[in-house]
């Protein structure tokens, strides 16, 4: 018996960073993502329960991708309590990125989200009923995708979301994400995200090598403790449409604490490039020149994401195109915004 189901799943960009883990993917602080919508993975999956010969194929564009295999195969294997079905089948996998592969645009979380969504719809079809799209369904697709990747817990819900427990955030939790759209002002809800390529190339260390990095790291939990409180700082003043000066301090401040812990651990490195820096300070010059509330934060790579409300749109993208444009790899820059979340799809692939 064959089962199959197509979801489109988003990226997402921490405003405050998950780096430091414990245990099955369980986080050491509390994190708060901007979900997004043109950075997205679409993925079909399907399941032969019956094929006889238990195993994994992994395509990507519909051709083979070894090197997807292990940190698949890991999840699966740990996805036994709740999918019985799934040790002892076949499994084919085939996905497409929107946006470069390893470029430090989270792509194990659109991935990660999408495949625990698509195994939760697999596992209704086999069940023979679904509570799609209940909240405790959307709970444990959430808790599936964090033991894939952390950071794909907060793709499965639209707008904003928090993963990881938090005094000051009630049904907040370490196992899955929870929805935080709803507690969003508009401005917020408009947010503008583009993303400067300053490379393309692969990441030189994965996020799984940087978060043990944290386990002796001599400012582990002072970071902790600092995260806590930005986080809940910064979900007071989203609650808001004022306030963005502190929403750019907390959020500039993060990417660069993420950037700084990797400078400083027991084994140093560096993932931005001098592009990154050059970029960091022409945001700066701007939004001194002109007033104008646009930030960056970073993901776990070199590359820039820039946000800001909507109604300056014009005039950030004159800006990128004229003075930041040159320091992205072949000029490139992806238009991103606040996005509706994951959304079931017509089958992807000929699979
Ligand atoms: C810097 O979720 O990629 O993007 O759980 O090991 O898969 P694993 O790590 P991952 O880490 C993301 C780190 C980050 C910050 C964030 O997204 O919160």
């Amino acid at each position: 018996m064959t089962y199959t189901s197509s979801w489109r799943s988003p990226s997402n960009i921490a405003l405050i960073k998950y780096w430091g883990k414990h245990g099955l993917q369980l986080p050491r602080n509390p994190s708060l993502s901007f979900t997004l919508s043109a950075c997205h993975t679409n993925m079909t999956l399907v399941v032969d329960l019956s094929a006889g010969n238990p195993g994994i194929d992994i395509l990507y564009d519909g051709q083979p991708k070894p090197s997807f295999e292990p940190k698949i195969k890991t999840f699966f294997s740990l996805l036994g309590d709740f999918f019985p079905w799934l040790n002892g089948s076949f499994v084919k996998i085939d996905s497409h990125n929107t946006f470069p592969h390893g470029a430090g645009i989270a792509s194990s979380a659109s991935a990660m989200s999408a495949i625990a969504l698509c195994l939760m719809d697999i596992n209704d079809q086999i069940n023979g009923h679904t509570t799609f799209p209940g909240e405790m369904w959307c709970k444990q697709a959430s808790e599936i995708a964090r033991i894939g990747s952390g950071s794909a817990s907060r793709s499965v819900f639209p707008g904003a979301a928090i993963w990881g427990a938090a005094d000051t955030i009630d049904e907040s939790s370490d196992r899955h994400a929870i929805p935080w759209n709803e507690q969003l002002s508009q401005v917020y809800k408009d947010i503008q995200d583009t993303i400067l390529i300053v490379s393309s190339s692969e990441k030189s260390v994965s996020s799984t090598a940087g978060h043990d990095l944290m386990k002796n790291h001599a400012y582990a939990n002072t970071r902790y403790e600092v995260a806590r409180n930005n986080l809940s700082r910064l979900c007071e003043v989203m609650r808001h449409d004022e306030g963005l000066n502190t929403f750019i301090n907390i959020v500039e401040s993060e990417a660069l604490q993420l950037h700084a812990l990797m400078m400083c651990g027991d084994s140093p490195f560096m993932l931005m490039e001098s592009g990154t820096v050059s970029v960091i300070k022409e945001v700066w010059r701007f939004r001194k020149a002109t007033g104008i509330p646009v930030c960056f934060t970073l993901d776990a790579g070199p590359n820039v994401h820039l946000l800001y409300p909507s109604q300056y749109m014009s005039v950030v993208l004159a800006w990128i195109k004229n003075d930041l444009s040159p320091y992205c790899a072949n000029g490139q820059y992806i238009l991103d915004q606040v996005g509706s979340g994951p959304q079931k799809i017509e089958l992807y692939s000929g699979i």
